[in-house]
């Protein structure tokens, strides 16, 4: 009896945030980094499910860095990142494209389906989800002006119809939103997954934004998990360099849904077992969250 009671008990500590978070958006980034193994993948399906079944409102949006190595490394084809992006010529977009709307889009609608949820896989071009336009990356410069980087298929997010979410939402569907997209003249880009997850998480009006990856959350100089941090100290780390790499378009991501009016950013580790749910439902939470 006691066993029994003290399951009630979990589920009365989650109440609080069951309550507050009814009927709301959470947009969740499910890195390509965090989908490590079967049990991680299926623990992630199911949690996303039970959001959805409490009245919760789950948007995923997902990477596949990794999934799309493998194929280019297959192919010999070698890639180079600037700043988190990968440089995208017209053939390496091609493969993102099949891998990230193809395989990896449907493996996790497919996962979904299977453990008792329903979910709809769309990317950028699908219902007009979002349009993009070529991104050009900067590159500070110790003397003289910045240097301009074209990667190439790299595209930014400039608009979201969130019109086709709101449908499949009032049908109790799950988006789960590969980060592919069009321009307006419709070439095909390959985004960055946390931009695509924190525009929109802005044009959801999302309760919150929870970016996966593979490290427990920002960490410092030392390597120490900084749990709670704020715009300016952020900046700060960024111009030092402690946050770079594939941490730079999390942190601009988070910067965009917060001016966007979203309440929360969380970075959070996806190789932990039920990350999604230790974040949303406890107090403290799990990994770095970021406020105004
Ligand atoms: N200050 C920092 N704190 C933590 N991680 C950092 C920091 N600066 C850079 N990083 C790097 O950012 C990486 C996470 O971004 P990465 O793009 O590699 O993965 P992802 O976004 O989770 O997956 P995907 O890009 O496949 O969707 C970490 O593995 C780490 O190496
Ligand atoms: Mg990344």
């Amino acid at each position: 009896m006691k066993e029994l009671i003290g399951k009630a008990n979990v589920l009365l500590e989650a109440l609080p945030y069951i309550k507050a978070f009814y009927g709301r958006t959470v947009v969740i980034k499910y890195g390509g980094h965090a989908m490590v193994n079967d049990s991680l993948r299926s623990n992630f399906a199911r949690d996303i499910i039970l959001l959805r079944y409490i009245g919760i409102k789950p948007v995923v949006v997902h990477g596949g860095g990794p999934q799309i190595g493998r194929i280019l490394d297959k192919m010999g084809k070698e890639t180079r990142f600037v700043k988190g992006h990968r440089i995208t010529d017209e053939e390496t977009m091609d493969v993102v494209e099949m891998v990230l709307g193809g395989k990896v889009n449907k493996d996790i609608v497919a996962l979904i389906q299977k453990h008792g949820g329903r979910a709809v896989g769309l990317t950028g071009k699908d219902g007009g989800l979002f349009t993009v336009e070529k991104l050009l990356i900067e590159e500070p410069q110790v003397n003289g002006p910045p240097e301009i980087i074209d990667p190439g298929r790299v595209g930014k997010v400039t608009r979201v119809d969130p019109e086709i979410i709101r449908k499949l939402d009032d049908s109790n569907f799950i988006p789960v939103v590969a980060p592919v997209g069009v321009d307006v003249d419709g070439n095909t880009y390959n985004v960055n997954a946390d931009a695509v997850a924190g525009a929109l998480a802005g044009a959801l009006q999302a309760e919150k934004l929870i970016l996966m990856t593979d490290v427990p959350g920002i960490q410092d100089e030392e390597g120490e998990l900084i749990s709670s941090l704020n715009q300016s100290t952020l900046g700060e780390m960024v111009s030092r360099g402690t946050i770079h790499g594939g941490m730079l378009p999390k942190v601009e991501a988070a910067a965009d849904a917060l001016e966007a009016g979203v309440s929360k950013v969380h970075i959070i580790n996806g190789t932990i077992d039920h990350a999604v749910l230790l974040e949303v439902f406890t107090e403290t939470g799990i990994g770095t969250e970021i406020v105004q």
